[in-house]
């Protein structure tokens, strides 16, 4: 068996710690933190007298007595380490030792032997990017620095310590350009990880999403059926032979766990096109007059359509997509809720927006160009291209304004893909 492996990563203070353990705990799997492990090299150091930015001479250290960093013989040691392990003295010193890529070797290696059937949640800065690429699902954990500085603040305070805001703030902007700016392993979203900003929601609010996704992430992958694997297959071949088709951002894509993606409508080829490049098995939303003829119906029902109902019935329309996404499966949605050649785009109708908030499902935009003009691209003279966004935390309500301000967000990412393409053209003009 596969060890699942949740990876979650962010900045100081943004409330990853309590995550990790809470989604941990619920899930039943162990909890690692990384984090530990490069403020104990720090005890270590400090203790023997081995400086800090000596790298060899850390490296000779941790080789020496590999144990105490391992979390398990860490343990033994805890009890009397947790109140060092957790000052902001050793939160320093642990980001002034993880500067050396030599070290951090040996580290990253220790972190992925831990990787064991039934699997486990870890948590530190560099887990998606470098320690677990492959990691079933990545969770970036993050909040402005003024509400990280003040639950630091209030930390402190409750703990009889007195302190300043402004200087705690300065702490960690500067901890953040640290462990952001180094070179090696640098903190950085995975282009995959969906983003969980911490800054208007609780402790537990957080926890809950988590585990949702995580939970979702951990059942197996239903097998995709014969129709949807004949006509994604056909569609790919198709537009690898006889398409100018560019494709891009599929490394942003979960692979598990429910997601929605969310494009630009141009040309009744999108869903096809869109649809069949996605690296699984994906279900599409349709209006539910394309249902009605009798053959056409069954045909793309059978290539996962559901029907969408608009109009008076709309709170209950989107019910089949709400059934797919609380499995854990992956819905094609677009939002401007009809097809538009405008070059323009439309403004979005609530759909997604209420989608993502009752289903509490990522978004991932998506964006397509070109697709109206099919023939044109046979002859290699427009090039169809289709770009991916990385995936955007869910509402936190379902109310009208929220929903709707959450869509609109969701075609200003869409435009941003959009503008990314036609930078990205204009130095390789379509011929
Ligand atoms: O998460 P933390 O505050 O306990 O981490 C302490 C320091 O360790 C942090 O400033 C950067 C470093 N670190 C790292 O470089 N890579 C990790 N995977 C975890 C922590």
């Amino acid at each position: 068996m596969k060890p699942f492996v949740l990876a979650i990563d962010g900045p100081a203070g943004a409330g990853k710690s309590t995550t990790a353990r809470g989604v941990a705990r619920r899930l039943g799997l162990p909890h690692v933190d990384s984090g530990a492990m490069y403020r104990a090299v720090a005890w270590q150091a400090l203790k023997q007298g081995v400086s800090l930015e000596d790298e060899a001479a850390l490296v000779a250290m941790v080789d020496r007595a590999p144990m105490l960093l391992d979390p398990d013989g860490m343990s033994a040691v805890r009890e009397s380490l947790e109140h060092w392990l957790h000052s902001a003295e050793a939160g320093e010193a642990a980001s002034r030792v993880a500067l050396h890529p030599g070290l951090r070797q040996r580290l990253v290696a220790m972190q992925r032997a831990l990787a064991r059937p039934p699997g486990l949640v870890m948590e530190g800065r560099d887990i998606g990017t470098v320690v677990f690429p492959d990691a079933d699902l990545k969770i970036f954990i993050s909040a402005t620095p003024e509400a990280r500085a003040e639950r630091r603040f209030l930390e402190l305070e409750a703990k009889g310590e007195r302190v300043d805001r402004e200087a705690i703030l300065a702490q960690i902007r500067e901890r953040d350009r640290r462990d952001m700016e180094r070179a090696t392993s640098p903190l950085v979203r995975a282009r995959d990880a969906i983003l969980l900003d911490t800054t208007g929601i609780g402790a537990e609010e957080a926890v809950d999403l988590a585990s949702h996704w995580a939970s979702l992430a951990m059942r197996p992958v239903r097998r995709i059926g014969p129709v949807y694997a004949f006509g994604s297959g056909f569609t790919r071949l198709f537009a690898r032979t006889l398409l100018d088709f560019e494709i891009e951002g599929l490394d942003r894509i979960p692979r598990k766990g429910p997601l929605i993606v969310a494009c630009n409508h141009i040309s009744f080829w999108d869903p096809p096109l869109v649809g069949a490049h996605l690296p699984r098995e994906m279900h599409f939303v349709a209006k539910a007059e394309l249902f009605h003829n009798p053959l056409f119906g069954a045909l793309i029902r059978a290539y996962n359509s559901i029907p969408i109902q608009r109009g008076p019935q709309a709170r209950t329309g989107l019910r089949g997509a709400e059934e797919v996404l609380s499995a854990g499966g992956a819905v094609l949605i677009f939002p401007e809720g009809t097809r538009n050649k405008s070059g323009e785009l439309f403004a979005p109708r609530a759909g997604v927006g209420r989608l993502a908030a009752a289903t509490r499902t990522p978004v991932a935009p998506a964006c397509i160009t070109g697709s109206d003009q099919i023939r044109r691209s046979m002859r290699r003279q427009v090039r169809i291209k289709i770009t991916f966004g990385s995936p955007m935390m869910p509402p936190g309500q379902t109310d009208r304004d929220e929903v709707r301000a959450y869509a609109r967000k969701v075609m200003d990412q869409i435009a941003a893909l959009r503008a990314e393409q036609e930078g990205a053209s204009g130095s390789n003009r379509s011929r």
